[in-house]
């Protein structure tokens, strides 16, 4: 499918999975521009917020705070046991992190519209909680104009803009890699969404990073 593959990695036990939900709720709202989601994608927006867990040489180039700088983080031994389970299948490092989209619109539900990430070139994902039952993850035929400020700087788009190519409904407890430099967009977020997503430390193109891992591929 354009845009995501599911990957034949274990599941996180279930002890693992409770203590990441939990911890995912604790996670604060950063702030988001005002109005922004509103401005540029004319639909309600969502927060999108992560624990800090990023590699020294990542996070130099990761700006995501809450307003008053303070980042939340994964407890040791999750990020530990998370490292301890699913390392072994990556040849470059891995840092797990939790990441909470939040619908803070005051409407039943909220959507984060269409963008590339910032710096990063593959999303690693695992679902804890969907955050409602229609939450979909759509994948668009665009991919990101500027590849100079990749390591700084996210892009985003207008639905005008972009071209639906699929959406993907994302089921919970299934390992999958997003092409984050393709633009792609969450719809429907009711409730907090809670998922890891292992930041790897290498900018692999989607397409080469799925020849590299062929054999998990499902
Ligand atoms: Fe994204």
């Amino acid at each position: 499918m354009a845009g995501i593959t599911y990957l034949n990695l274990p599941i996180i036990e279930p002890g693992l999975t409770q203590k990441l939900i939990e911890e995912g709720l604790k996670i604060p709202n950063y702030t988001m521009p005002g109005n922004f989601e509103a401005q540029l994608h004319g639909r309600p927006g969502i927060t999108n917020s992560n624990t800090d867990n990023w590699g020294a040489s990542l996070k130099q180039n990761y700006r995501g705070e809450v307003a008053d700088g303070s980042i939340y983080k994964l407890p040791q031994q999750c990020v530990d046991d998370l490292i301890e389970q699913f390392q072994p299948y990556f040849k470059h490092d891995i840092f797990p992190t939790l990441v909470k989209f939040h619908n803070n619109t005051g409407e039943p539900m909220g959507d984060c519209g269409p963008h590339c990430d910032a710096w990063r070139t593959v999303g690693i994902n695992y679902h804890l909680q969907l955050g409602g039952e229609n939450v979909i993850t759509c994948s668009y035929a665009q991919t990101r104009k500027d590849w100079s400020n990749l390591l700084t700087d996210g892009e985003n788009a207008k639905y005008n803009d972009v071209d639906l190519l699929c959406e993907h409904h994302v089921p919970a407890n299934t390992w999958h890699v997003l092409d984050v430099q393709r633009y792609h967009a969450v719809h429907n977020v009711e409730h907090d969404r809670i998922f890891v997503s292992l930041a790897y430390a290498e900018q692999i193109p989607y397409r080469d990073f799925l020849k590299q891992y062929s054999d998990l591929i499902i």
